[in-house]
Formats: C-alpha cells, structure tokens, sequence
C-alpha cells in the first residue's frame, strides 16, 4: 500500500504531467482531486504529443483512474478526452468520475469570460461554477445526462483500494501559489492547490500518504495576472520563453518568465509536506553564462525586491557546474532531489541515489 502525490510547487507548469505518466507506471491507480479543465498536462512518449485536462496520466496507461469530489467536470471537455484516448487504443473502461463532481456549463465559461479577466483566468468556467457548488445551487455530475464516463461514489472504491494494498498516485493541478486560501489573492484559482486536498477530495486520510513529489522548473513562470517577484523581462527570459516553449497548454497564451524563488520554494516544501524532489527543465538552461536563483526577499511586505545569487551556466546536465547549483537547492531545503528531468519526453528522467 502506498499513497504518493504530485504537487506543483509555485504557479503550475512545471512538468507535472510528464512526471505524473513516469510514476504512473509504478502505481496502480490514479485519481485528480483537484483544480478541472483548466489544466493542462503534457504528456510526450513515443510518437504521441498528448496534453490531458480532466484526466490523469494513469489514463494513458489504461490503469483506473478517477475524478474525486472536488474536480469540475466540463462533460464536452471530457467527451474529447476520452474519444482520444479511445483513438490510441486505450481501454476506458476503468475511469470513473464521482457523482459529487460539480458540472461546468456553457453558463459558467460565459461568465467566467466576462469576469475573470482581471485576474487573466483560463475562462474554463472554474471561478463561477464552484461558486455554484459554494451557493449549494450547482449541477452535479449524477444529475447530467449524456455522461462521457459512468459515474460513481469513487471515495468508497479507493477506500477499498487502499486497504487491498494497492498503491495510489493523486496527481494535483496548477500549484500552490494558485491556491485559493494559500495562493496571490486575488490572483489564484477557485480551487484547493495544496496536499491536503488530497484528504479532503479524496478521502484519504493524513497519515496514509507515504510520499509528496514535489515538483519545480529550474526558472519560474506564470500564466495570468498577478504577483511575480522574480519576473525577468530581459533577453534572458525571452531566451527561456523560446527554448522552453513556454506557452500555455490550454489558454496557448505566453507564460510570464522568471528566476527560481528559493524562499517560495521552501515555504512550498514546508507547507506541502515535500518528501523529494523533481527538478524539470534545467536543460533549457543549457549553455547559459549564468543562472540567477533567488534567495532572500529583502524590503518589506508590499515593497519587497529579490536577492540573487548568481550561478556559472552548466553546458549539460552532467557538468558539475549543474550539480553545484542542485546541491544548494537541496542545502536550502534540506529536501533531496530524486529526479532530474532532463527533456520532455516521459522517458528522460535521471533517478538519483
Ligand atoms: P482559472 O483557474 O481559470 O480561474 O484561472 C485563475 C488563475 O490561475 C489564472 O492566472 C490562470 O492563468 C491560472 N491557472 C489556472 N490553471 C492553471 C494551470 O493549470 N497552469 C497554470 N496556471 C493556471
Ligand atoms: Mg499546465
């Protein structure tokens, strides 16, 4: 038995999907608990370019997978996902959806057009159907018609699947700066972003979650409006946003560039419960003179400027000079990093002993 989660450790886009379809070949079964179509995992194996937004990646591999309370459901979304992945061949019969999912409607994309642009949201309906589900007026999914998976009480089932001994992967979406309690207020998502949503969604209790897999981009970016203390906005982040591809999965808008945030970081760590690390894209930063990390806020709450170190760049993920500047994440944290991804494709991760 054991229960290990994906949490994203700053604004979401770090690479939790590629992780998330690499562990998901360890596990048995896997579940969203969070967040809904507004995410948008990629996911490269093979000769595939798959980018999920409702489903996790355990899907891919045809394993169980489901959507607890907590997860918006938009039924059309989902109807593609699953028609694609029907495409590759895959069994679908094992993904399920609780019937406590709160619905997305065309009502809510329209309303979250309108009124979350302040914010620079994914217009995905997410603010304005939650606030549904909080006015204890929304549509839940066993009330819908036309349902593109069956429905089911999903909390019973892991339940079961934890005590036959099965191991869980509980992938999370967007990150815990996005947080609704936790995250840049005003500037966040509807949703829970943090581990503990993995108790509260899915029904897992506290003390049976074995492993947190935190998961970090070597730079730091963000989609939409809202505090970014490390932003670049010189050649150096046009250089990452270009090498990085940086530009949303879902929205296709250009992610905002910056420097890794070392206190953001730990906090992060601290808060989620972090037992290892995953540190993703370290290789656009290949051949960089050097590399900023952040790590001191100086000034005060409101008023605040970053404090740099600077790094010598790394050729490749083998220079030593790479191993410098993980090692002083690690010294900070005190947290070890298990993984290094070193590309996009699932198979491109370096496990370190
Ligand atoms: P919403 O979740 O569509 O309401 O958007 C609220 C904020 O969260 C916006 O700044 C979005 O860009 C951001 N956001 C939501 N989902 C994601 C995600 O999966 N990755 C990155 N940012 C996201
Ligand atoms: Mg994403």
């Amino acid at each position: 038995m054991s229960v290990t989660i994906i949490q994203d450790l700053a604004f979401g886009d770090c690479g939790k999907g590629k992780v998330s379809h690499f562990l998901a070949q360890t596990h048995d079964i896997g579940l969203r608990f969070n967040g809904g179509p507004n995410a948008g995992h990629t996911i490269m194996w093979g000769s595939h370019k798959i980018v999920t937004h409702m489903l996790p990646a355990t899907a891919l591999l045809g394993k169980p997978s489901y959507l607890v309370p907590g997860v918006l459901v938009d039924p059309e979304r989902l109807a593609k996902e699953v028609e694609e992945l029907k495409k590759l061949k895959i069994n679908t019969d094992l993904f399920w959806v609780d019937y406590r999912c709160p619905v997305i409607l065309e009502e809510h994309r329209i309303r979250d057009q309108e009124t979350g642009q302040k914010v620079g949201t994914t217009g995905s309906g997410i603010g304005p159907c939650l606030a549904d589900q909080m006015n204890r007026v929304g549509l839940r999914y066993h009330q819908i018609n036309n349902q593109p998976l069956q429905s089911l009480d999903t909390i019973q089932l892991i339940r079961w699947y934890l005590n036959s001994g099965r191991s869980i992967l509980c992938e999370g979406a967007q990150g815990h700066f996005l947080d609704i309690w936790h995250g840049t207020y005003p500037y966040v998502t509807s949703s829970l972003c943090t581990t503990g949503a993995v108790c509260t969604n899915a029904g897992i209790p506290p003390q049976k979650i074995d492993r947190v897999v935190g998961v970090f981009k070597a730079y730091m970016t963000r989609v939409g409006n809202g505090p970014f203390l490390t932003e670049d906005k010189s050649f150096l982040a046009e250089k990452i946003s270009l090498v990085g591809q940086e530009i949303g999965a879902t929205t296709g808008r250009k992610r905002r560039i910056g420097w890794l945030d070392l206190m953001s970081l730990i906090e992060a760590c601290q808060f989620n419960g972090v037992t290892e690390l995953v540190i993703t894209k370290a290789d656009v930063l290949n051949n960089f003179n050097k590399v900023l990390l952040c790590d001191n806020h100086l000034g005060w709450e409101g008023n605040k400027t970053p404090h740099y170190i600077e790094f010598d760049g790394w050729k490749n993920l083998q220079d030593i000079k790479f191993f410098r500047f993980i090692e002083f994440i690690e010294k900070t944290t005190k947290i070890p990093i298990s993984f290094i991804s070193t590309g996009p494709r699932t198979e491109e991760m370096i496990e370190r002993k």
